[in-house]
């Protein structure tokens, strides 16, 4: 059993710790698993993250996303595919819809340009269960902004606020895969138990 699943949202969703929580009950159910992060994860996808992050770059959106679509490219083909035929869970953290709601819904960019080149770059590999975290932009954004706000998250919350529209949007033009996960105002292991819901019942449906 090995298929990918992605968690998306803005900035300060709080994707990371539902991760965590879902790796610790994997490892406690003894499935392998492997937690991936974009843009980064292999030698090359490093660079490109701490290009796209610093402070002191300039970047026109053009560039940006393809600077996230070259970490993308490489991710797939060195880290995820080999997962995939181990017979591994992949789970990323963030994945193809950043590119669309970031730099498509977000900057303002082509939605069909990005999604070829999405196509361009992910050969084939679509997650199973795109988890997107649903969150006020306005207590998002007062979690990540503090001194040490990246390149993305200095670009403040009328921006967070567009992608967290182009979430909704593209969530509705995938509601097979994707899943709106409603966090506003909920306990980190209710938001959890309604993950495991859906990816049980994903699991039973491979096995059965
Ligand atoms: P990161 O520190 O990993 O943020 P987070 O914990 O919210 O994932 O930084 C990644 C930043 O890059 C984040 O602001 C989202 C943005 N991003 C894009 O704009 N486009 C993309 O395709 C991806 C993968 C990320």
């Amino acid at each position: 059993m090995s298929f990918l699943i992605s968690f998306e949202g803005i900035d300060g969703c709080g994707k990371t710790t539902q991760i965590d929580l879902l790796a610790d009950k994997l490892e406690s159910k003894k499935i392998d698993y492997l937690v991936l992060r974009e843009p980064g994860d292999t030698s090359i996808s490093n660079k490109i993250r701490e290009m796209l992050l610093n402070n002191d770059n300039s970047i026109c959106s053009e560039s940006e996303t393809f600077l996230f679509l070259a970490a993308r490219s490489q991710l797939v083909r060195e880290k995820i595919i080999p997962s995939i035929k181990k017979g591994k869970i992949v789970i990323c953290d963030r994945y193809y819809d950043s590119t669309l709601a970031y730099q498509g819904y977000g900057r303002g960019l082509d939605k069909n340009i990005i999604n070829n080149l999405n196509i361009f770059a992910i050969n084939n590999i679509i997650p199973a269960i795109t988890f997107i975290l649903d969150v006020n932009a306005e207590v998002a954004y007062s979690r990540i902004s503090g001194n040490n706000v990246d390149r993305m998250e200095s670009e403040g919350i009328s921006f967070l606020e567009k992608v967290s529209k182009g979430y909704k949007q593209i969530a509705k033009s995938n509601e097979e895969r994707c899943n709106i996960i409603n966090c506003k105002n909920k306990d980190k292991f209710i938001i959890h138990d309604e993950i495991m819901i859906k990816v049980n019942n994903y699991i039973q449906k491979e096995i059965l």
